[in-house]
Order: structure tokens, then C-alpha cells, then sequence
């Protein structure tokens, strides 16, 4: 009889870079204070099962539910597996669905390595990277990895798809803002939309996604040396290119509009946008005020400090 394993991950903000790193731009990334964990244990009844949320869904039912999760789970079986190895895996999530705040990679690491754990399989980074990628693809169609290597990793990522992450180290340890909007979307869709804009733009969309890789690279030394003014500049001018781009909504817009009223430096969607999440740079000594005064608004938001932990055993 196999033990009992557990791995949580965290999720993500996008700090620059979303959207044009799906076309080649370098992308700036990093690990938030919200993680799911997944724990997976010996199925009492020879069948293998998920469990989150209050729904528990046999892995090989065609039920919609938890795709990446569902997909990850088979591969693994497929691979490493046998019937006695039956499970019960528990996803336990920090993070809301749809919000832009990497809720689907963070479930695809923590199942990666706490499913391959049971199955004795062991997996070098590199390999839970490829296998969470399926989960990912499953739920975005055509994810650039970003997401998925923020939430392994752990810290702050410099990414391109030519290149892959780096980890970045911090001048000292920043907090930023995140509000979700309450507005749940699909970030295929959204990329979609965004590859659309491309075909009809070609030449000034290869221009922004040319700034997108300049201004990652000097978001980077902006936080190498904490330079919160520049950072807040960086926010406002990609947030006004992420509205060029259509993925900003009016509601969006007002609450960036809001935000840029208290005490902030910048302001930004974060991840895929079309409602989802945004990102505030508070004015140093600013943030608590300034969360109280967003939580009135907003169930979920809060603060996060970086760097935080990437993927990690639980007990
Ligand atoms: C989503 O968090 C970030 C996007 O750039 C998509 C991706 O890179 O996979 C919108």
C-alpha cells in the first residue's frame, strides 16, 4: 500500500509581458503568497478519483471537470501506472478559477509532482515542466509556459519561449497589490482575440512585442534595485498597450481608474485580462491603507511580497 503525498504550488501575477509573450516577447513573472495544494492517497475502492471543491469525478469518466488535472492524471497512469495504484487525489485551492492569477498551472505542478511522487516516479524540473505543460494546454490552447514556470520556480522569472526562465534576484523584498475583479474569463478565448488583433496589425503588433522585451528588461532592473517609481511606470504603459491590444474592459479600466486615485505608483491588468485580476505598485509606507480602502470593493484581494516559495512537499 502506497503513503499519503501532498505538493502545493503557488499561482502567479504577470508583472510585464502577458499576451506578447505568447508572440515571442521576453515576460516578467512571479510567485504569489496563494497556493494549491494536492494531496493523493490510496483509493479504497480500485478506482482512481479527484476530488476538489465538494465534487469527486472518477479520472476516467468524460466529466468536463478539472481538465488539466484530469489529463495529467491520465498521462501519469499511462506511463508509470498500474490498477493496484488506484488513488484519491484532493485538490485543495487557494486561488479562485478564471481570475488571471495562475490558478490552472499551480494545480498542474502541485498534480504533476504529488501524482508522479505516488506512482515512484521521480521527475527532474524540466520533466514536471513538460508534463504540467499538457495539463495547461488542455485548459489554454496555446499557453507560452510562463505561467507554469513562475508557479515551479518559485521567486521572480525573466521568460521567452527562445530562451526559457531565469530567476531573478530582488535589490529587497517588494509587496505589491492584487485585486481580482470578480469577472471570471477564459484566457484561450482571450489569447485568441489577441492573435486576431496581430493578423489585422502585423507590424505595430510586432513593434509593441519588441517593447514588450524592452520594458521586461528594465522591469527586471527596476527590481534588482527596488525602484518602485520605475515600476509603477512600466504598469501604466503596459496597461495602456493591454488596452490597445483589447483585452481591458470598461469595468477594468474604472478599477485601475480607482486604484491610480489612491496611494499607487502603477497600475495593471495581470495574465490574460478581459476582467480577471489587477496588480497595484503602492506608494512605499502605503499598502495597508491602501488594501483597506480596495477590500471594501473587492472580496479577493490582498497583498502579496516577493519572492515567494515555487513548488514544495507537504505533509
Ligand atoms: C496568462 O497568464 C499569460 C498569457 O500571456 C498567456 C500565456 O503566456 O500563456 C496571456
Amino acid at each position: 500500500m502506497k503513503k499519503f503525498v501532498a505538493a502545493s504550488a503557488p499561482g502567479k501575477v504577470i508583472l510585464t509581458g502577458e499576451h506578447f509573450v505568447v508572440h515571442g516577447s521576453y515576460a516578467v513573472a512571479a510567485a504569489i503568497n496563494k497556493r494549491v495544494k494536492v494531496s493523493v492517497s490510496p483509493s479504497e475502492d480500485g478506482e482512481s478519483w479527484i476530488n476538489s471543491r465538494g465534487i469527486r469525478s472518477r479520472v476516467d469518466s468524460i466529466d468536463e471537470e478539472f481538465p488539466a488535472a484530469r489529463t495529467i492524471a491520465r498521462r501519469i497512469i499511462q506511463e508509470f501506472g498500474e490498477k493496484t495504484d488506484a488513488f484519491e487525489m484532493l485538490i485543495e485551492s487557494e486561488i479562485p478559477a478564471g481570475s488571471g492569477l495562475g490558478s490552472s498551472s499551480a494545480v498542474s505542478v502541485a498534480c504533476t509532482a504529488a501524482l508522479s511522487k505516488y506512482f515512484g516516479a521521480k521527475l527532474d524540473d524540466k520533466e514536471i515542466f513538460e508534463l504540467s505543460m499538457e495539463g495547461e494546454r488542455k485548459v489554454h490552447g496555446n499557453p507560452s509556459g510562463i505561467d507554469v514556470q513562475a508557479s515551479l520556480m518559485g521567486g521572480i522569472i525573466l521568460f521567452s519561449r527562445k530562451t526559457g526562465a531565469k530567476s531573478i534576484s530582488l535589490g529587497k523584498s517588494i509587496e505589491i497589490i492584487v485585486i481580482f475583479s470578480g469577472k471570471k474569463r477564459s484566457t484561450s478565448r482571450l489569447v485568441a482575440a489577441v492573435a486576431r488583433r496581430k493578423e489585422r496589425y502585423p507590424h505595430f503588433f510586432q513593434q509593441l512585442t519588441d517593447s514588450a522585451s524592452f520594458q521586461s528588461l528594465e522591469l527586471v532592473d527596476a527590481l534588482k534595485v527596488a525602484d518602485f517609481s520605475r515600476l509603477g511606470a512600466l504598469f501604466n504603459i503596459a496597461q495602456a498597450e493591454l488596452d490597445w491590444i483589447g483585452v481591458s474592459t470598461d469595468y477594468i479600466d474604472e478599477l485601475i481608474e480607482r486604484v491610480s486615485g489612491l496611494e499607487t505608483l502603477g497600475a495593471k491588468i495581470t495574465g490574460a485580462g478581459g476582467g480577471g485580476s489587477i496588480i497595484a505598485i503602492p506608494k512605499p509606507e502605503a499598502s495597508r491603507s491602501l488594501l483597506e480602502s480596495a477590500l471594501e470593493h473587492h472580496e479577493y484581494s490582498f497583498i502579496t511580497s516577493f519572492p515567494q516559495e515555487g513548488l514544495r512537499w507537504e505533509k
